[in-house]
């Protein structure tokens, strides 16, 4: 198969890669990424090294770009990472959100149809709005209705209209995953986890929104790249997949245990003003990918995040080329201007 990846320079994206390159040897894997400032070549140094990986600058919103490379590359099937995925991002700016995530998702689509392309996107459990934190009982169902909270969830659900619509009036060959929230390597420190990493190594405070208590369901992303992987062979066209491994922890729970992993003390955390809209808890009921696809979770969060840390303890370098603006110079530094 040849696949393209887009948004691969970016966290999941890029373990994607790596994911697939891995399990599957034979297979040619394009990334295409715009490198806005959460796209990150550094992530992709290693896939640089396989010959059967290559890369292609470009926005997933420009139509004659993407009609010049399907019609060149002759993709099997697409999947689709690339998005603004900052929900703080979204509420200070939201056009952006728009194009990308809606128009852009439009355009890869649009694509796919004239060059016969199996379609994969890779959606968020955000789209459903939250639940009470008082109902534990209560999970989010692939019949959940859509109530997004945030522009960045308002997008995300609006993509995926659009991918259900195009499998039913087009035919085009499409499925949707929908994933908690992930942590792991390679993730951009505007997020909760590593945030608190590289604050907490350098003794800085770490800001928690509220008093705290929001529940999120953390995953670990090798985890959503093996569900990806198997929605991709194994899904079937028009249906949605949520993905979650039953890891629910209350924000002061996930920085209390990681302040606790790095022997740093509590004393550095700092209530701040509560996010706007913030959605109180997101858990994922995963019974269908697990019964249809045969689809399970590797990791637990408490191992899980022990082997995250310690990838960024090692991966200092990378943390600070990050926080110096260096990482933006490495595409520039890889091709010149041959780009
Ligand atoms: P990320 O912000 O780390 O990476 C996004 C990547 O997309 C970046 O490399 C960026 O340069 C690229 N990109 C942005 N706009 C583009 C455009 N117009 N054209 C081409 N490339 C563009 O995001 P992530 O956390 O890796 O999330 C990837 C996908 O997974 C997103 O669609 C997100 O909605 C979804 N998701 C994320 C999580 C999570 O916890 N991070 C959970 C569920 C679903
Ligand atoms: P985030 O990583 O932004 O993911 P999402 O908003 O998509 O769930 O945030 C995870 C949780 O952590 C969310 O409830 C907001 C909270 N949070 C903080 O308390 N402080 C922070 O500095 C950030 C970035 C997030």
């Amino acid at each position: 198969m040849k696949i393209l990846v887009t948004g691969g320079a970016g966290f999941i994206g890029s373990n994607f890669i790596y994911y697939m390159l891995k399990k599957h040897p034979a297979y040619k894997i394009v990334c295409l990424d715009k490198l806005t400032y959460a796209g990150n070549l550094e992530n992709l140094k290693e896939a640089f090294e396989n010959p059967n990986f290559s890369f292609e600058k470009g926005d997933i919103a420009d139509a004659e770009k993407m009609d010049g490379l399907f019609g060149r590359e002759r993709f099997d099937a697409v999947v689709n990472f690339a998005a603004e995925s900052h929900v703080d991002r979204s509420i200070s700016d939201p056009q952006v959100f728009l194009k990308t995530n809606i128009l852009g998702t439009g355009v890869l689509m649009d694509a796919c149809r004239k060059y016969s392309c199996r379609f994969h996107q890779v959606s968020t459990d955000e789209v459903y709005g939250d639940l009470p934190l008082d109902r534990k009982d209560l999970f989010f169902t692939e019949n959940t209705p859509l109530k997004a909270s945030s522009p960045y969830s308002a997008s995300k659900a609006s993509a995926d209209l659009l991918v259900l619509a195009y499998h039913r009036t087009f035919g085009l060959e499409a499925t949707i995953s929908r994933c908690s929230n992930n942590y792991g390597p390679f993730q951009f420190p505007e997020k909760f986890i590593p945030l608190i990493i590289s604050r907490a190594y350098e003794g800085k405070s770490v800001p928690v929104y509220g008093k705290g208590e929001n529940v999120r369901d953390w995953l670990h992303v090798d985890d959503h790249c093996s569900a990806v992987d198997l929605i991709l062979h194994k899904g079937k066209a028009g249906e949605v997949y949520n993905v979650g491994g039953h890891n629910e922890r209350t924000n002061l729970e996930v920085v209390r245990t990681v302040l606790r992993e790095m022997g740093k003390p509590e004393e550095l955390i700092s209530f701040v003003s509560d996010r706007p809209g913030h959605d109180l808890r997101y858990a994922i009921n995963p019974s269908k990918i697990q019964n249809e696809l045969g689809w399970n979770a590797v990791y637990d969060f408490d191992s899980g995040i022990k082997t995250t840390i310690e990838w960024y303890l090692n991966n200092m370098d990378w943390l600070k080329n990050i926080t110096d603006g260096e990482y933006k110079n490495y595409y520039e530094k890889m091709y010149g201007g041959r780009g």
